[in-house]
């Protein structure tokens, strides 16, 4: 019952019709992206060959292994498993490094050719152009590098990097992506680096940086977090990147919301710092079995999910990193769910891929949900029987998928406008879903 999903420059639409009975059986996910992400940057700055198996297939990954081809670094692809072969610096870039739409692989990258003693250039689509880069340019202009954006703190970001100061950083925001990029510049700068969170981020970095010989750190302090790291050239190493959570929470929500449904997806990250969405279907009463294993740098496992009836939740302001990405999703589920269902504290979901509350609000409204819109979350009232109608999905992977989910719980067809990017994140996204439902 769906059409489209291929990526490509226009983006194409999909209709998805009600299911006609349960969500059932077993499915895998694409390689974990953060994680992806950041194996193939550290691989990149150690002297020898890295192996990573079950590397994302997702277009986002696939911009990060052409950054760093464009720095001089082997990279050698075979399905999912990447070889990445450094040789412990970088070539100057003979052109712009192209991010595509993959905010994550700009500002990661930021913080490693700061380390390079040349000139280079970040851009990317006008998607990711018009995304706020100075959260990276500030860190990494205080350790020493020279950081010049377009007006108004938009990419492309040039950099002229090679002398940096260790440097102790409050993260003004909490994002993963900024404590990243200082730490992976730490790496190459004199003195230790320390990098202070109000409210825990995703430590995919902290761990593969351990993983791979890097003495790091971490404290907690009157409710803060620090993570340290001393300078050290990071050892190759062989690691097994889990199923991306984030990837397999669409066809969990579907699972939780209709009747008699039971999915279990299969080797997926079980990281605690990403898993406030398994948390958040929990507390709405979803049955939620996680089975898990600890082997290698990353908790993962399988979870099995299936439906029950459900209550609504709210998100509290320091819940918002551990779902960041699942947020609309919950305001689905909150649809299908008993009561308000409200998030707060997410105004960064305004600048992710799309503005996340605007596209999510209107989308579910199109669809007939009771949905309200707050500068940092929005609020939801259910159950309302979702009639169908049309959703643009604003080129946003992840309202995508959100959408596409709720074309399966209403009453009528939904087509999704806007969902030529699903490959983004998830490819296979649309064949996964008709083969459970
Ligand atoms: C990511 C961190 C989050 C998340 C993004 C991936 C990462 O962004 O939304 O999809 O890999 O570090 P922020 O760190 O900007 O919150």
């Amino acid at each position: 019952m769906v059409d489209g999903g291929r990526r490509g420059t226009a983006p194409l639409s999909a209709e998805v019709h009600p299911a006609d009975g349960p969500i059932v059986g077993d499915y895998r996910v694409p390689g974990d992206k953060s994680i992806s992400h950041r194996a193939a940057l550290i691989a990149a700055m150690a002297e020898g060959t890295s192996r990573i198996r079950g590397f994302s297939t997702a277009g986002d990954c696939g911009a990060t292994l052409g950054v760093l081809a464009g720095l001089g670094v082997e990279v050698a692809t075979k399905s999912d498993e990447v070889s990445i072969r450094g040789s412990g610096r970088f070539l100057p870039p003979e052109s712009p490094l192209d991010c595509r739409r993959s905010g994550t692989t700009m500002r990661l990258a930021a913080g490693l050719v700061a380390t390079a003693p040349f000139h280079s250039v970040l851009t990317g689509d006008r998607q990711l152009l018009s995304r706020p880069m100075d959260r990276v340019a500030q860190p990494l202009r205080r350790m020493g590098a020279r950081v010049d954006l377009a007006p108004g703190g938009r990419p492309p970001i040039s950099i002229e990097g090679g002398t940096l100061t260790g440097i102790e950083y409050r993260l003004p925001v909490a994002s993963a992506q900024v404590k990243s990029a200082v730490l992976l510049a730490g790496l190459r700068a004199s003195g230790p680096t320390t990098v202070v969170e109000m409210v825990r981020t995703r430590d995919h970095a902290e761990r593969l940086l351990a993983w791979s010989g890097v003495p790091v750190r971490r404290q907690r302090a009157g409710g803060e977090v620090l993570t340290t790291i001393q300078p050290a050239d990071p050892a190759p190493f062989e690691v097994i990147v889990p199923g991306d959570l984030s990837s397999a929470a669409p066809l969990m929500a579907a699972a939780a919301m209709v009747p008699g449904s039971d999915v279990t997806v299969r080797g997926v990250g079980l990281n605690p710092t990403r898993t406030g969405f398994l948390r958040a279907l929990q507390r709405m009463g979803a049955s939620v079995e996680i089975s898990p294993s600890s082997d290698g740098p990353e908790p993962h496992g399988d979870i099995r999910v299936r439906h029950a009836p459900l209550r609504g939740l709210r998100i509290e302001p320091e819940e918002v990193p551990s779902v960041i990405d699942e947020l609309p999703l919950l305001g689905l589920l909150g649809t299908q769910a008993e009561g308000y269902t409200e998030v707060r504290g997410a105004s960064e979901l305004r600048v992710k891929e799309s503005d996340r509350i605007a596209g999510l609000v209107t989308g579910l409204r199109a669809v007939g949900a009771d949905t309200q819109e707050a500068e940092d979350g929005f609020a939801v009232r259910g159950p309302t029987p979702l009639l169908g109608g049309r959703c643009d999905a604003r080129a946003d992977h992840r309202l995508a998928m959100t959408f596409a989910v709720a074309g399966l719980v209403a009453s009528g067809p939904v087509i999704v406008e806007g969902i030529g990017f699903v490959a983004d994140s998830f490819p296979g996204f649309f064949e996964t879903l008709e083969r459970l439902r």
